[in-house]
């Protein structure tokens, strides 16, 4: 059962009573503030001071958490929605901001088709989102030069620097060195590799994948075992290897380039099987022909060839139920020139080893005579 951590703060209002606007930090700025559950400690505290600078600070605590108008908080109402309208009005179409159309893509997506059947194994937004902060613009010189520019114009300071960190946060930002700029760091978006990674955190966990087949009543074994070696299957591309080495490589497809439309929210990631899917067969060919960033110069006779499943995931599965010989011949190779390299070896430290064990004796030999 929940019980308190009282070391800053002793508090007896058990009476439950109505919270202003702004109330939730009365109580939650105090450091340490939470409870026992299971023997972990769960933190309730929120900086006040990183809230403020977060890209969220202009919402409202109870326009996520929307439920919660009193304390004791009952622990079903507790969880915070995407979906609210908030009072914060978007500048450009004047009017109220929502994430709602972000949220129907993930319900609608493979992720958020089944989240309600397994929130453990499926993503919702809180796994792959936290409440970033804005970057810092007195960190980097090449932004106080621009904004320097902005306020030949706009001459609130504050606000212009809120608005030009919101968008220097979508750009890419020169990073500078003794007074040069050499190339590229992205914003505080992910790079290729740290998608990757973040996608992996979830695919390449067999027990996860395991459970989700089950849950999803998957039978095919074609399909199992695709989903159960995709990263692995990923890495062993030209992509995968690529964007390993750097990370930034933005000509490298990593899988959000591949497993949503160009031109969706990134959100749009269906099965295969579904017409909807950036990699269903039918569309396929348009994903990898991406017209300006991936294969644009693909023949348009040759699209269907070009845009084979076999290289983007490595898959043995696709080799083994589309061409069992060239599997065979795939793995003979594969395992054959593992053994060879791995005998030279052995065989060359042996023939070390042996002329090392005759140096030795002779030199022994040589003594005693
Ligand atoms: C009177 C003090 C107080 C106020 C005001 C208050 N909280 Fe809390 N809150 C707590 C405490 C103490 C906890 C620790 C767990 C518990 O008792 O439910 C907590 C826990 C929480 C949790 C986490 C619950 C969990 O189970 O993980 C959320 C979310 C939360 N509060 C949101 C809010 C919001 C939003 C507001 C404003 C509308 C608010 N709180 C106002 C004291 C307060
Ligand atoms: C933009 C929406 C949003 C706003 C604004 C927001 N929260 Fe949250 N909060 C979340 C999400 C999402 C979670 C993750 C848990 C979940 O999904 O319910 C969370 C979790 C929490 C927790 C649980 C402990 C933790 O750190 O995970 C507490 C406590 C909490 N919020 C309090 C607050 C308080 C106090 C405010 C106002 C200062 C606030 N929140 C403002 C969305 C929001
Ligand atoms: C599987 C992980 C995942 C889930 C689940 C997810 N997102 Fe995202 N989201 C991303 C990625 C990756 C991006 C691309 C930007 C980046 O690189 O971080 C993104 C971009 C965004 C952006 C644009 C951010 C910006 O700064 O330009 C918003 C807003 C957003 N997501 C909201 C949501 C909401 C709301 C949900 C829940 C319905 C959600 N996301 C669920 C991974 C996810
Ligand atoms: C030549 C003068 C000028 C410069 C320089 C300038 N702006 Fe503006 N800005 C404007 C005008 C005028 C508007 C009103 C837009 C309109 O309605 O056409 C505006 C609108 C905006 C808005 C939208 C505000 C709203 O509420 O609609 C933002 C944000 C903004 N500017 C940020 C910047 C940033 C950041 C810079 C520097 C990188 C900058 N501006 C440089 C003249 C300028
Ligand atoms: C170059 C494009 C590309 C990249 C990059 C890519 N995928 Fe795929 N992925 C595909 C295609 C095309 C398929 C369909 C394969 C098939 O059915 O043979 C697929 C299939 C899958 C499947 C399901 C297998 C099935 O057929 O049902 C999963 C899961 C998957 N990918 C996850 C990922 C993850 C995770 C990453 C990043 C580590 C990633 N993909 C990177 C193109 C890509
Ligand atoms: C919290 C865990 C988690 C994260 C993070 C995650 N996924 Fe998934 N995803 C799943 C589960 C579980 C399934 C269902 C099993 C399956 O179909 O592969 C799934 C299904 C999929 C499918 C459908 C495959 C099919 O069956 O055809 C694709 C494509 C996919 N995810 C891509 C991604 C991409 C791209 C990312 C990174 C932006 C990502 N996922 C991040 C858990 C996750």
């Amino acid at each position: 059962m929940k019980s308190f951590i009282k070391s800053l703060f002793v508090f007896e209002l058990a009476i439950s009573f109505s919270l202003a606007k702004d109330g939730c930090l009365m109580c939650h700025k105090y450091r340490n503030l939470g409870y026992i559950q299971n023997n972990t400690i769960i933190l309730c505290d929120i900086s006040s001071i990183k809230f403020l600078h977060s890209v969220h600070r202009d919402a409202d605590c109870s326009e996520c958490h929307t439920k919660i108008k009193a304390y004791p908080h009952d622990p079903k109402n507790v969880k915070a929605t995407c979906s609210s309208k908030c009072h914060v009005i978007d500048p450009i179409s004047k009017k109220f901001f929502s994430h709602e159309n972000i949220v129907k893509t993930w319900k609608e997506s493979v992720h958020g088709k089944y989240y309600d059947k397994a929130p453990d194994i499926f993503p919702s937004c809180s796994y792959c989102h936290i409440n970033k902060e804005l970057i810092d613009l007195e960190k980097l010189n090449s932004a106080k030069k621009s904004l320097a520019k902005c306020s030949i114009c706009h001459t609130n300071n504050y606000d212009l620097k809120i608005a030009y960190a919101h968008v220097l946060s979508r750009s890419e930002i020169p990073i500078e060195k003794n007074g040069f700029a050499f190339g590229y760091k992205a914003g505080i978006q992910r790079n290729g590799w740290e998608i990757v990674k973040l996608c992996a955190s979830c695919h390449a966990d067999k027990r996860k994948m395991e459970k989700a087949i089950n849950v999803m009543q998957i039978k095919d074994e074609e399909r199992k075992e695709k989903i159960l070696e995709a990263v692995k299957a990923y890495l062993n591309t030209m992509h995968g290897k690529m964007l390993k080495l750097y990370p930034k490589d933005k000509r490298a497809a990593d899988c959000l380039d591949c497993h949503t439309h160009a031109n969706g929210n990134f959100h749009d990631i269906f099965e295969t099987i579904d017409e909807r899917s950036s990699t269903n067969p039918n569309v396929l060919p348009k994903t990898c022909g991406r017209s300006d960033e991936c294969h644009p110069l693909v023949a348009k006779w040759n699209d269907k060839n070009f845009a084979t499943t076999k290289w983007v995931h490595m898959d043995p599965a696709v080799f083994k139920y589309e061409n069992p010989v060239v599997q065979a011949i795939v793995f003979g190779v594969e395992h054959g020139m593992f053994y060879m390299a791995a005998s030279v070896l052995l065989m060359g430290a042996g023939i070390v080893f042996l002329s090392l064990f005759r140096e030795i004796r002779n030199r022994k030999k040589d003594k005693e005579d």
